[in-house]
């Protein structure tokens, strides 16, 4: 029995879900493709993803190719009441309300674990550790599974350093071309500068903007934001990194550095404390902050908290932090967490369509491929990357030119 906030918002979550099909041409080939087949009749399929359109229409994926499948969110703040609804509607279990409390957002986690699903799609690295911390004698034996983000891979490899293996395979989704390349750099990019906007109705042509870190998202951010008209410096501790903001034409300094000098912060590294104690006084009064890194962890509220003299609310998904000894006021957005997603509409449906796509194509690699696959981390085949960056072309109505056998021979390559 699905957990929702509240059935009577389905019609709305459906509209939704609706206008994401038009933009999902590769999840749509597919499930033309291999619905015949109900290559996963009988399989039970757990997901932790943002609970929100683009996530609703990869869980109707997997049901129309067979699957049952048991949904939750990856955030207390990224679900959308009304897909969830929506989603219930159409006969996936549902465990998912906007704003709960952590203690329940872990309730939601066990309750998609509760039916021994074959296999789980993970997206921070919070499903795999739920699964871990069960007492040994209520395991059981997974097929596998896939990790959807950075910060869910770093946690995986950590797991694999200090066990020597994995309980089951998991495979890399985020390191696939088709996922991190687009999702990663494009998706978060438009999508954490959208929700900024959004959210604080500021202009952003003038601004000074300092993002932290230069990887897929900040690159993506950074891109935009210079678009925009802002004046982009980048902070990094990865000094080969720095060097391409720098190249790129972007100015690189220290947080020390860029606190008194920026209007915008935003994280995305994947680290914490990137913003810590002694970054909050330097800064101006009306500094705006937020973070695009997977968990809450990269600005550090706590710090702030404990050095402000009075924490309010400003207007949705903005809080106020007065410092108690220069009066100077940081505002912070959507709590610290993913703010792309907390406090707007993630990533755009064309790019998550062929996230989703790797998604849903390795998931039935491991059930083809159950005997071979090791209990550890694997990468995505080329081949699956291959194939969904061809039905992404045919879906974008682009063709591109073949290598002659004379050229494939030339380059060394087998065809
Ligand atoms: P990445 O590994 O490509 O880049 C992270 C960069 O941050 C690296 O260049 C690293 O050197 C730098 N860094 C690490 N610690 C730092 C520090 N203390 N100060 C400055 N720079 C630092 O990772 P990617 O793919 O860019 O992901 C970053 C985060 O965003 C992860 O938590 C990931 O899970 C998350 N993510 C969020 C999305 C969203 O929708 N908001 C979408 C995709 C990923």
């Amino acid at each position: 029995m699905s957990i929702i906030r509240d059935a009577f918002l389905a019609p709305r979550g459906q509209q939704k879900i609706d206008w994401v099909y038009e933009s999902m041409g590769v999840l749509n080939e597919l499930e033309y493709l291999s619905k015949p087949a109900q290559i996963l009749n009988g399989k039970t399929i757990a997901m932790s993803i943002h609970m929100e359109a683009k996530t609703a229409r990869l869980a109707l994926l997997l049901k129309a190719l067979g699957a049952k499948v048991y949904a939750t969110g990856c955030n207390t703040l990224s679900t959308q009441d009304d897909v969830a609804a929506a989603l219930a509607n159409h006969g996936v279990e549902v465990f998912a309300i906007h704003g709960v409390s952590e203690q329940e957002y872990r309730t939601h986690l066990q309750k998609v674990l509760e039916p021994h699903p074959d296999l789980f799609i993970d997206d921070g690295g919070d499903l795999f550790s739920t699964y871990c911390s069960l007492p040994e004698n209520e395991k059981w034996p997974l097929l596998g599974g896939c990790e959807e983000t950075t910060t869910g891979i770093t946690r995986l490899k950590q797991y694999e350093k200090k066990h020597g293996s994995l309980p089951f395979p998991m495979i890399n989704v985020n390191d696939a071309d088709c996922k991190h390349l687009y999702d990663n750099v494009y998706g978060t990019g438009q999508s954490t500068v959208d929700a900024i906007m959004h959210t604080t109705n500021n202009v952003i042509a003038s601004k000074t903007v300092v993002i932290a870190g230069y990887g897929y998202c900040g690159r993506g951010i950074a891109k935009r934001m210079r678009g925009m008209g802002a004046r982009v410096i980048v902070t990094e501790v990865n000094p080969v990194r720095a060097i391409e903001a720098k190249l790129e034409g972007f100015e690189v300094m220290t947080m020390i550095e860029a606190a008194p000098i920026g209007d915008f912060f935003v994280t995305a590294t994947g680290c914490k404390d990137v913003i810590r104690s002694y970054h909050f006084p330097l800064m101006k009064s009306g500094a705006i902050l937020c973070n695009s890194g997977h968990f809450d962890v990269e600005i550090n509220l706590k710090h702030l908290g404990t050095l402000s003299s009075d924490i309010y609310p400003c207007r949705d998904n903005i809080t106020g932090y007065r410092l108690a000894t220069s009066g100077k006021v940081i505002n912070v957005l959507a709590e610290g967490k993913l703010v792309n997603l907390a406090a707007g509409n993630g990533h755009p449906a064309e790019i998550m369509d062929t996230s989703f796509a790797i998604q849903t194509l390795s998931l039935l690699y491991l059930i083809t491929n159950t005997d071979k696959l090791e209990p550890k981390l694997h990468s995505v085949p080329k081949f699956i990357d291959d194939t969904v960056a061809n039905l992404k072309l045919k879906a974008m109505g682009v063709t591109i030119d073949r290598l002659t056998p004379a050229q494939s021979e030339y380059l060394g390559l087998d065809d």
